[in-house]
């Protein structure tokens, strides 16, 4: 009996010091990192008119590089880490004092010593993770680097605060290629972004009062993915297309191809519908191919092709009865929602029309678009949603803190005990660890959890997460 404690006790005492060497060397290595990063860039020059700056760019080469909110970062990790060895450190002088005199901490028991380990050591360190992966260290801006006149945000330096400065700071995507919505760059928007496109902005709100606006809705579309978002109102009338037939009845319009003649064509590479199929290379569009083609859409969601593939009925029964509303932050043309709506879920679906006409189509099927870009944060009241789910949306491209913004503002609107559906979100191998850490930090109650491989460099995860109570 008394050996069987030791070796508990002893086993528990030794891999607390192996905890503590590894930390020791982590704090040390990124100490360094930071160091060393800072040199890179060049940052130790000591000019006196610069530091007196309260923003710090680096000029030559670097774009959007705020050298004060990477010290503020580094230094939180470092004291985050510190914090954390110093209680490891009063862990094991309480176990040492403990083993003279009472008997606390032999008594430790196996789930005990778990819980320790996931809220004192494995958390903190998750945090520290994020927030070492939220450090984004300068990339030579060699494609948009202009020598003499650096690239500056719109009204970035009007404000003071940190947070709302890396807020409105444009994001650019993490993979350097264009976006889901043909942008090299997110604007986390409260419309500061419009002052860039002013000559746009002024087309836009050049018209004759009363009368009918200029057919021009791809320019709204491209303000918007510009970062003027919102957009001002106008006194004008949108134009409607020539001949508009009235809809189906729901009990038809859920999976049937809309009439071509409700849609305005004439800023799409396509004319009608059928030219949307995947099978037409010349089709305008590259994401989501295939849902325009709706006997292929009805598979989904209700057929499993995949492990990373969860079922409707299966999702629903975690939470019987109670997922009634929600939002599928998606790029598609409303399948998610005409299935659930046959479970009678009421489910709201985020479209933009790049290269589609992928609202009229959601609308025309008898569900509701969101017209809403990835900039805007949602027009939903705090605890609202059951539900929200994901796919095709922000695979891979999307910048770090962005994503961070995204996954925040979805946690404000998800009610507590709503659910997460990430589907088939996919990235590249090396990636996986920086996204899974972002939808791990909020630590929800895992339903499923799925990392299958796409291709060779390509894996794909599929999650369902549980929003824990707040009662704070
Ligand atoms: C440790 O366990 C023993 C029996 O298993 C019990 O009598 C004793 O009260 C426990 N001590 C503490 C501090 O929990
Ligand atoms: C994106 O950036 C590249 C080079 O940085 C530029 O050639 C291209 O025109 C940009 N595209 C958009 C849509 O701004
Ligand atoms: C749809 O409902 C209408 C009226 O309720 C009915 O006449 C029609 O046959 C239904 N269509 C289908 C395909 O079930
Ligand atoms: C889903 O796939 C699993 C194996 O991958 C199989 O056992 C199960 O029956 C399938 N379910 C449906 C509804 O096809
Ligand atoms: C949806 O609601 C209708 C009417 O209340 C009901 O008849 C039907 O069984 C419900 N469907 C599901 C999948 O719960």
């Amino acid at each position: 009996m008394g050996t069987q404690l030791c070796i508990r006790r002893c086993r528990f005492s030794r891999i607390m010091a192996v905890m503590q060497i590894i930390l020791g060397v982590f704090v040390i290595l990124i100490s360094v990192a930071g160091l060393h990063r800072f040199q890179l860039a060049g940052f130790f020059f000591p000019n006196e008119e610069d530091s007196s700056q309260r923003f710090h760019t680096i000029k030559e080469g670097y774009a959007d590089f705020d050298l004060k909110a990477l010290s503020d970062r580094v230094e939180d990790v470092v004291s985050q880490l510190s914090e954390l060895q110093d209680k490891l450190d009063a862990t094991i002088q309480k176990t040492d004092r403990d083993k003279k005199g009472g008997a606390a901490a032999r008594n430790m028991t196996r789930s005990e010593f778990s819980r320790f380990v996931q809220e004192e050591v494995i958390q903190p360190l998750y945090s520290a993770r994020i927030a070492l992966g939220l450090i984004r260290i300068p990339k030579p801006d060699t494609a948009g680097f202009n020598p003499g006149s650096p690239v500056e945000d719109p009204l970035i330096n009007f404000f003071t605060v940190e947070e709302i400065r890396k807020y409105i700071t444009a994001k650019g995507n993490k993979n350097g290629k264009l976006s889901k919505y043909g942008t090299n760059k997110t604007y986390g928007t409260i419309g500061h972004a419009c002052v860039l496109m002013r000559k746009e902005l002024e087309e836009y709100m050049n018209y004759d009062i009363g009368s009918y606006c200029n057919d021009d809705w791809h320019l709204a579309q491209k303000l918007m993915l510009g970062g003027c978002d919102p957009l001002p109102r106008r006194r004008c009338l949108a134009r409607a297309s020539k001949l508009y037939q009235r809809p189906l009845p729901i009990n038809e319009s859920l999976w049937t191809m809309p009439d071509d003649r409700n849609v305005r064509w004439s800023r799409y590479r396509c004319r009608n519908f059928k030219c949307l199929s995947k099978k037409n290379p010349r089709r305008g569009f590259s994401r989501c191919t295939g849902c325009f083609d709706l006997e292929e859409e009805k598979l989904k969601w209700v057929t499993n092709a995949s492990l990373a593939d969860f079922l409707i009925g299966d999702v629903l029964a975690v939470k019987p009865g109670e997922i009634r509303i929600g939002l599928d932050a998606s790029i598609g043309t409303g399948s998610f929602a005409a299935r659930m709506r046959e479970w009678n879920v009421t489910i709201v679906s985020t479209a933009l029309n790049v290269g589609a006409p992928f609202s009229e189509v959601i609308a025309l099927r008898g569900l509701i678009p969101l017209y809403a870009t990835l900039g805007q944060r949602l027009p939903f009241f705090d605890n609202t949603m059951d539900l929200i789910h994901t796919s095709v949306f922000l695979d891979g491209w999307v910048d770090l803190q962005l994503l961070d913004f995204i996954l925040f503002d979805w946690d404000r609107v998800l009610r507590p005990g709503g659910l997460l559906w990430v589907d088939k979100f996919f990235c590249s191998r090396k990636d996986l660890d920086e996204y899974m850490y972002m939808f791990l930090q909020f630590r929800y109650r895992k339903h499923k959890w799925v990392v299958s491989f796409k291709s060779k460099e390509e894996v794909y995860l599929s999650a369902l997460l549980e929003k824990p109570p707040r009662s704070l």
